[in-house]
């Protein structure tokens, strides 16, 4: 697991850290924030031990185990990224000093370095300030941002820190994780359908759509062209990616017949219904002076069958097993059955994973054998797991 040391300085975008450290443990990173005297003023560190599930490093003095906290830290890092960097931290690395556990370990590491400046604009534009970033990039130091905008100082201008989500993507691209799936096309599916029995009712399932969403915004975030059709969900639009809702099982289909066809990769997330009322009811069912209700169900079409049958060359699918017993069996044939690359097998019947969880807990089949038993993880890191082993499939 790559290492990333998360230097928190003291500036206004001290908050913005927050979310960076919790984007790069929802990518599968271990995060060990550092934490200067001056940042604990603004965000307290309970917040970063809290996301990161690691002890906040702050005293270069503290009696934590460690025999020289600063170089063990310096050491694992795989990249240090300082976010917020005030114009103060910027000077001290520019100028190789150390008077704190920080700047200490900046001194220590020989890991690529990522600063995210936020600051005044005034302190932006202060030829100190400019001279030491000259300086730091001359090094090879990476630097993301500042963006204009109006600024905490109430000024408008150059200044503020760049989104967590871009310090997250430069990040990664200095780690060459980045734009993995550029010039990809994918289509992912996500959510339940929701078949009519007449203008009121409906038949749906338990899927909240936020594996799907997870997978169709990491594969943007690692750079795919990616159109999501959705059923219904309380879920926004994944930033940057087409989106287009639909109802039924008929009308996912029509959707995904369209767009696969032109797709590197597809990924069937949706829990699509196998079954739907063979009519639906034009008008509402009354319950007076009926005893009971019997509805003719119709198997729906099987996308993912449908999908190996037509596949283009080259092109990666995958579905997902939402079972809730006798998993491996059920899984192992339906990649079989199917003909797909890829099952991701999940049991939905467990405890603290699945449908409406933020967690899932499952395992990858492929196609020539190969089993991966993964932890419970959040979603969101899952989405990577898949991706990254849609990336093996294509390359190969
Ligand atoms: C509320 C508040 C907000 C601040 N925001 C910034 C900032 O955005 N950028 C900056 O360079 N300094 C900012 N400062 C000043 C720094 O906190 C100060 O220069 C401090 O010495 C930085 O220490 P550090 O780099 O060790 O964290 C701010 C100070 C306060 C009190």
């Amino acid at each position: 697991m790559n290492i990333i040391i998360l230097g928190v300085t003291g500036g206004i975008a001290a908050y913005k850290a927050v979310d960076v450290a919790r984007q790069f443990i929802l990518l599968g990173f271990e995060v060990k924030v550092i934490m200067t005297e001056h940042a604990t003023r603004l965000v307290g560190p309970a917040t970063f031990r809290a996301i990161t599930g690691n002890p906040v490093a702050i005293d270069n003095f503290a009696d934590t185990g460690a025999p020289i906290q600063h170089i063990s830290l310096a050491r694992e890092a795989d990249l240090v990224v300082v976010a917020p960097a005030t114009a103060n931290v910027l000077a001290k690395m520019a100028h190789g000093l150390a008077d704190d556990l920080l700047s200490t370990t900046l001194l220590a590491t020989r890991s690529p370095l990522l600063v995210a400046p936020a600051m005044n604009l005034e302190m932006w534009r202060h030829p100190a300030t400019r001279s030491n970033l000259e300086k730091l990039r001359e090094r090879g130091v990476f630097v993301v941002g500042p963006e204009s905008g109006s600024l905490a100082c109430g000024e408008e201008g150059e200044g503020r820190m760049s989104e967590p989500a871009r310090v997250v993507d430069t990040a990664l691209e200095i780690l060459g994780m980045g734009g993995s799936l550029a010039g990809r096309r994918v289509l992912v599916t996500a959510g339940g359908t929701r078949e009519p029995i007449d203008p009121v009712r409906y038949i749906g399932n338990r899927s909240s759509g936020r594996m799907g969403y997870a997978l169709a915004a990491t594969a943007k975030r690692m750079g795919a062209d990616v159109d999501l059709v959705s059923g219904p969900t309380s879920l926004e639009d994944p930033g940057g990616v087409e989106t287009i809702r639909v109802e039924t099982a008929a009308e996912m289909w029509e959707e995904v017949k369209a767009i696969a066809p032109a797709c590197d990769v597809v990924v069937m997330a949706a829990a699509v219904a196998d079954f739907t009322p063979a009519r639906a009811n034009a008008e509402k069912i009354k319950k007076e002076g009926r005893s009971g209700l019997t509805l003719e169900l119709e198997p729906t079409r099987d996308i993912l069958e449908h999908l190996a049958g037509s596949r283009t060359p080259g092109q990666v699918l995958v579905g997902f097993a939402a079972e809730t017993g006798e998993l491996m069996q059920r899984a192992s044939r339906k990649l079989r059955e199917k003909g797909v690359d890829m099952i991701v097998a999940n049991d939905v019947s467990a405890r603290g994973s699945g449908f409406d969880s933020d967690y899932n807990k499952a395992t990858l089949l492929f196609a020539d054998g190969r089993v991966l038993d993964l932890d419970r993880m959040p979603k969101e890191e899952l989405a990577v797991r898949v991706w990254q082993a849609v990336l093996a499939m294509l390359e190969h």
